[in-house]
């Protein structure tokens, strides 16, 4: 926070929290949502229950969801994940990290025919298609820790990886959950010190875990805020396991000093892994005065050579990356991004599409004040090209101080949405979402 703000960017305009949970079925909608896309969109976000917070990335996890049947937009609901801490109002205790110290704030997926709710200091919480909280999914018992906000799920085999990082021994933990949602592997990964890491990547055959400067200082875990400093001597690195691998199977990777909080993809090329992500340096915290902006990179790194190397791709501040689900750990032609206001908080003013095979890219910004959230992509029913298919957001209209489900024609993405969705009320600028089809 800017020491000389009175009120931090995350309690003001549009990122301010919301204070009621509303429930609406006649939603009105400009131009016509496509008749294929029958499921739901789920957005998750910190909502402080207080309106206060000490950091961005603390408060109680609000999702808002839209569900969408046959080309009508059949409600819109926010919800409180309803964990156990929710009632008490105790931020600064999210982050020792147990289950009922939790608010699952950060992200919801669909994996397996369950609905769940993820924050990377503790396991995840099932939520129904409804947003009603059944509680903390363990696993049936087998995940005892953490979860990251980001695991990653196969489109060939299915299976969902992720890892939990500990503020204590064991610093970071391997995870492979079945195609049928049974949790089949655990494995400790040896790392020397408690890190803040918020994403990893998956490819066909293995996983990467991301080993980054920006380490927990428990000494301040009940001061205000998330206590974790980046600190450069720790060293960057990549470690490549293959995916029933254990830790003696890692490749570490050393590479220059950087924070990624999240990663677009990786795939296989030869003895090569290619990553892209956006690329950070000396990031300290949420609100610093002149923040570092992330900018997409490459990174190759030879399984057999040991050969590595890393190039920029672009310099504009873009963050939120995504690619098809189809892609993931896949080659992908193209990569979805948010681009942030590079001047504080993290307002997104439009989204470009990054065309990896010619280099370039298209765009969308917003216009009149509006601003977006994290873009997710949904393959057409029958598509024809890996960029068939829409992109959806939340957008927020500062003229009615209201928000909309937008959905793009990805394959066109200069262009208006195809349909806009209107809301009863606005959606704070949250974290992140999913689109879970019907028959996901
Ligand atoms: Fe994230």
């Amino acid at each position: 926070m800017n020491d000389n703000a009175q009120t931090p960017f995350w309690m003001e305009g549009n990122f301010a929290p919301v204070t009621d949970e509303v429930t609406d079925t006649d939603l009105k909608v400009t131009g016509s949502i496509p008749p294929e896309l029958n499921g739901r969109y789920f957005r998750n976000g910190a909502n402080p229950k207080a309106h206060a917070s000490p950091d961005w990335f603390l408060g109680e996890g609000m999702i808002h969801g839209v569900e969408i049947k046959n080309g009508v937009a059949t409600w819109y609901r926010n919800r409180y994940v309803q964990t156990p801490l929710i009632q008490e109002q105790e931020i600064t205790r999210e982050l020792t990290g147990l289950p009922e110290n939790s608010f699952a704030n950060t992200h919801v997926i669909g994996h397996a025919g369950k609905f769940l709710a993820l924050q990377e200091l503790h396991p995840p919480f099932e939520l129904t298609k409804e947003l009603d909280t059944v509680g903390l999914y363990t696993f049936e018992g087998k995940l005892e820790r953490n979860m990251t906000a980001h695991p990653k799920i196969c489109p060939i085999t299915g299976e969902m990886m992720f890892f939990g990082y500990g503020l204590t021994p064991p610093f970071l933990t391997y995870h492979r959950v079945s195609a049928a949602g049974e949790l089949v592997q655990s494995e400790v990964i040896d790392i020397k010190t408690a890190i803040m890491a918020h994403d990893f990547i998956i490819t066909r055959n293995y996983v990467i875990f991301m080993d980054l400067p920006m380490v927990w200082n428990l000494a301040k875990l009940n001061e205000p805020g998330v206590p974790v400093v980046y600190d450069e001597s720790h060293g960057a690195r990549f470690g490549i396991m293959p995916r029933n691998g254990s830790n003696k199977d890692v490749e570490w990777f050393d590479v220059d000093p950087c924070y990624i909080f999240h990663t677009m993809n990786a795939y296989e090329q030869g003895d090569e892994i290619v990553i892209n992500a956006p690329r950070l340096v000396g990031y300290t915290s949420v609100g610093m005065d002149s923040p570092p902006i992330p900018m997409l990179h490459e990174w190759k790194l030879n399984l057999k050579t040991k050969a590595k190397s890393e190039r920029q791709l672009d310099d504009l501040s873009v963050d939120f990356p995504t690619v098809p689900n189809s892609r993931v750990g896949l080659k992908h032609r193209y990569g979805y991004m948010a681009e942030f206001d590079s001047g504080g908080s993290p307002t997104i003013l439009g989204f470009h599409k990054y065309d990896m095979e010619t280099d370039s890219k298209t765009s969308h910004m917003f216009k009149n004040g509006r601003t977006g959230g994290e873009p997710t992509f949904i393959a057409a029913q029958n598509a024809t090209s890996e960029d068939d298919g829409y992109l959806m957001s939340y957008v927020h209209d500062p003229a009615d101080d209201k928000s909309e489900l937008v959905i793009f024609n990805a394959s066109q993405l200069e262009q208006e949405p195809i349909a806009r969705i209107h809301l009863p009320v606005r959606v704070p600028a949250g974290f992140h979402g999913s689109w879970i089809p019907d028959e996901a």
